[in-house]
């Protein structure tokens, strides 16, 4: 695990990723902390490998806990690995956290160390953003969704009742029935297909069946993380 040097009388708040030296989050957090009115913060990277040792996770969490500069963590790749390994370590868990397993968002506000999981918020505020609250609505449009994955679940629960369909595509059928069970719990009556499916060919036969208006959303990572 990496940890950057830092003067031991400065908060920090550490960020828990893979390679976060390379993140947009360490270039990005200056001006967050200037908007937030946070001074004298500094954001502190914990690189560990994907499914790191369950004692490695405790033992970031413990030192967040323990020591008083630290301010809280900000977690990516290791969202779920990191809530399962320390979930009897938090004071408060919130809904979204309890509901996907995972948590994104650490921090301490009196002694009080918070889990949360915040994707279903930033998911909610990006879509928001562009598409009005009416949107399916009036349109009667639809939603294909490639990948079920952390971030599908987050921008399907958002969508989930507002859209007359929505459709996911997913490389294997565990992920669609975690998707499927978390669904179940937060709207039953939608309605929702799941499908497993690889073949491009296919989904482009399920793109084409869309009504017009209907959002397509490519949350598998490929053309970022993979070729595609
Ligand atoms: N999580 C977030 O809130 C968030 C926020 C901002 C950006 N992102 C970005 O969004 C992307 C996805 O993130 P994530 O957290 O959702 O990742 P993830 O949990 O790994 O989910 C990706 C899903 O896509 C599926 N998949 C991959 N290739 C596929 C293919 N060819 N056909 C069908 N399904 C395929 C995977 O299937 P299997 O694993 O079942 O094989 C997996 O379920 C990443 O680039 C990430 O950096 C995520």
């Amino acid at each position: 695990m990496r940890r950057a040097p830092s003067p031991p009388d400065l908060d920090r708040l550490s960020f828990v990723g893979v390679t976060t030296g390379q993140s947009a989050a360490t270039r990005l957090f200056p001006a967050w902390a200037k908007e937030l009115g946070l001074h004298d913060v500094e954001l502190v990277g914990h690189d560990l490998p994907i499914h790191a040792k369950r004692e490695q996770y405790r033992d970031l969490v413990e030192r967040i806990k323990s020591d008083e500069h630290e301010r809280g963590a900000l977690i990516t790749t290791h969202k779920i690995d990191l809530f399962e390994a320390c979930r009897d370590m938090f004071d408060r868990i919130d809904e979204s956290a309890l509901l996907f397993g995972e948590t994104s968002c650490l921090s301490k506000c009196d002694g009080i160390l918070s889990a949360r999981a915040t994707d279903l918020v930033s998911a909610g505020k990006s879509l928001d953003e562009f598409l009005s609250r009416d949107h399916f609505e009036k349109t009667g449009a639809e939603v294909l969704c490639l990948g079920a994955g952390g971030s599908a679940i987050a921008i399907t629960v958002h969508l989930l009742g507002r859209a007359a369909r929505i459709i996911v595509v997913n490389r294997s059928q565990g992920r669609l029935d975690a998707m499927r069970a978390i669904h179940a719990r937060v709207n039953p009556g939608a309605e929702v297909v799941y499908i497993r499916n690889v073949d491009p060919l296919m989904n482009d036969a399920l793109m084409g069946k869309l009504p017009a208006g209907s959002l397509v959303i490519n949350a598998t990572g490929m053309g970022k993380d993979t070729p595609g």
